[in-house]
Formats: structure tokens, sequence, C-alpha cells
């Protein structure tokens, strides 16, 4: 397991002010990040072009970038997700999906939702044998549950794989957290214990923080280069 001293450094500028339930909660990594800002979206590390196999990210609210290791796609789950399934893939890429992942969260979901339905379509037509996987974490999450409802039915072969980090919906219950038939027997929810996000027993939003650990990346990056492998 991951030290909390490796953890916090890890998550780098990240700052969350969210209260914590519990009093013996470990402490949250003192950072510079304002929670609910919205991360700074660049176009231009929209990937241009066909790959084989495509990631599509959704971050979690105000995640940024792994700066120092020139990530685009969140530091907790989306750089360490793409980086370590294209080491194992070289034919895979990611794509940030554009959205501002604020606490603005309703018009957040709108325009994340929106934007990946637009991508998958887009680059469906124009790179025919181009698969893709769709990873969400938190308020990601949320995106790709809603994005789910509008991809056109005949994209979903092109979708190998879905997984979710930290998922509000899974606290609803298995039925409200179920993507559409024919979609969510492809999905991968991943929760910490402890995570009030997901866990209905937890308490401590730093375990909200720690998908980074290998422990949890690297089952979801086997996961992703067998959906795309077949
Ligand atoms: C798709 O795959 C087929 C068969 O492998 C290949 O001939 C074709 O060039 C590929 N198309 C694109 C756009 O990569
Ligand atoms: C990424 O892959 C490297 C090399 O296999 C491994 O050492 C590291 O733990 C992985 N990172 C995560 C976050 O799983």
């Amino acid at each position: 397991m991951l030290s909390t001293q490796l953890l916090v450094v890890s998550l780098g500028s990240l700052a969350l002010v969210a209260a914590q339930g519990a009093v013996n909660c470990p402490e949250l990594p003192d950072t510079g990040v304002t929670m609910g800002e919205p991360v700074p979206m660049h176009p231009e590390h929209i990937p241009t072009g066909c790959s084989d196999f495509e990631i599509l990210v959704a971050r979690g609210t105000s995640e940024p970038n792994y700066e120092t290791g020139g990530g685009k796609f969140g530091i907790v789950v989306g750089d360490p997700v793409v980086s370590n399934t294209t080491l194992k893939l070289p034919g895979a890429r990611g794509y940030p999906v554009q959205y501002p992942a604020s606490s603005d969260i309703v018009s957040g979901t709108i325009r994340g939702s929106l934007d990946v339905v637009r991508r998958l379509r887009s680059q469906a037509v124009a790179c025919p044998n181009q698969t893709f996987a769709l990873v969400g974490y938190s308020q990601g999450a949320g995106v790709m549950h809603a994005a789910a409802k509008d991809i056109p039915v005949h994209l979903y072969s092109r979708i190998k794989s879905l997984v979710m980090f930290g998922d509000g919906y899974r606290r609803l219950g298995d039925v409200l957290s179920r993507f559409p038939v024919g979609l969510n027997s492809k999905v991968m929810q991943v929760c910490a214990e402890g995570d009030p996000v997901c866990d209905t027993s937890g308490e401590c939003v730093y375990y909200h923080l720690t998908y980074i650990r290998p422990d949890y990346i690297n089952p979801v990056v086997n996961f992703i280069v067998r959906g795309f492998t077949g």
C-alpha cells in the first residue's frame, strides 16, 4: 500500500476543502487548488487523426493535471490510467473530455456529456477501426452516466470498457447506478472503501483521493487493455 506521504506528494497541488465527517479521518493534503474552481481546458491536448484505441477521460471536480509528468487527464485517475495503459498498449491514447469540472455540476455535466457523445460520433466516422474506453472520476463519472443515455446504440460495440471511480451513482444502489443495457456489462466500478462519494458507510473525503494508488490503477489498466485486445 502506498504511504500517506507518497500520496500527499503525488497529489501535488490538489486541494480539497470539503468537510470530513469523522474526527479520525486521515488529514487531507494541504495544497493550492481551490475546490470547485474550473479546470482550464486545453483544446491543444485533443489528439488528432486516428489511433487504434482511445480512452475518453472525464476528470473529477477541480482535479488538476500531473503537471510535472506532462499529464492532461487529471492527476488522481486520468493521468495514471492513460499513461500506464499506453505503456502496455502503445496504440492507445487519451482524450480529455472538454468540460470545466467546476462546482457548477449541472451545467458541467451537460457540457461534458455533449462533448463525450460528439467525440464518439465524430471519431467513429473518421476512424472506422478505432475503439473506445470511457473513464470517469467523481463528477466525471456523472458525466459518463449522462453521456451514456445519449450514445447511439450502434456505437455500443465500439465501446470496449467503462470504468467509474468514486461514482456518486453507486451510492444510490445497483439499480440507479446501472448503465444502459448493452453497456452495463462492460462497466467496472472502482469505489475505495470509506469513500463517502460512492460507499454508503464512507465518512472520510480522504479516501476519495486515493485512486492514484497502484492497487486501484493496475487492475483498471488490465481491464481496459483486455477490453481493447479482446
Ligand atoms: C482499418 O483496418 C483495415 C483492416 O486492418 C485497414 O485496411 C484500414 O486501412 C484501416 N483503416 C483506417 C482508417 O485505419
Ligand atoms: C504504472 O506502471 C508502472 C510500471 O509497471 C508501475 O510501477 C506503477 O506502479 C504503475 N502506476 C500505477 C499508478 O499503477
